[in-house]
């Protein structure tokens, strides 16, 4: 039986658009929700025939009814896994918490370093050689999740930040797509702060 997999996101979908496109044996996109209603994201799915919504976070009083809402929202979806790609809220440890071990998301750094935002120029700014995109289970501490994986690229002489970007979202392409298909396929397993990837069946 294939696995309902939707995915959140608010605005470009680049990373979304790499995993639909991926097309990954027993994984069907269940849908495409997004907090931003005039998200390009959404905008790309409806266009191939996936099922969007869009919950606009301003009609809420708080982040509780929110995410409430949004948890409802994608709960008639029966989801197995819940991807976070370019979703730029913070979500509610009840929120996280309901999705333990189902959740994950991409974030463009080489965490722990450079948790929230501005990433690429805090890392120019700090001097680091390499810069890079972490996959990860989300706990409800901010991008503290275990990691899934991770890739990593040089940070140039001249980098700018758009540019350094520009690299990192490469990764993020082939890397996030890799690691829903390792979900899919059941071979990660959460030990701790560790996630294992066992070898694929022959
Ligand atoms: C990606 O670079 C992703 O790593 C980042 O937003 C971009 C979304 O691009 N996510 C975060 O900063 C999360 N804190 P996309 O909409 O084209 O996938």
């Amino acid at each position: 039986m294939s696995k309902n997999i939707v995915i959140l996101v608010s605005g470009r979908g680049s990373n979304m658009r790499k995993i639909v496109e991926a097309a990954i044996p027993g994984a069907r996109i269940a849908a495409v929700i997004s907090n931003r209603p005039t998200a390009e994201g959404l905008t790309w799915a409806e266009e191939r025939g996936i099922a969007t919504a869009a919950l606009d976070h301003r009609n809420f009083d708080s982040r509780d009814a929110f995410d409430a809402e949004l948890a409802k929202l994608i709960d008639s979806h029966a989801p197995d896994l819940v991807v976070l790609a370019g979703f730029m809220r913070i979500l509610t440890p009840g929120f996280v918490n309901h999705y333990q071990g189902r959740l994950i998301n991409v974030h463009p750094s080489l965490l722990p370093a450079f948790t929230g935002l501005n990433t690429h120029q805090r890392a120019i700014d700090e001097g680091v050689k390499l810069a890079g995109c972490t996959i990860h289970f989300v706990t409800a501490e901010l991008d503290h999740g275990p990691i899934i994986a991770q890739a990593a690229v040089p940070v140039l002489e001249d980098d700018t930040a758009e540019r350094l970007a520009e690299r990192v979202l490469q990764e993020e392409h082939e890397l996030y797509p890799l690691a829903v298909r390792w979900f899919v396929e059941n071979r990660l397993t959460i030990d701790g702060h560790r996630v294992h990837v066992s070898p694929a069946h022959a």
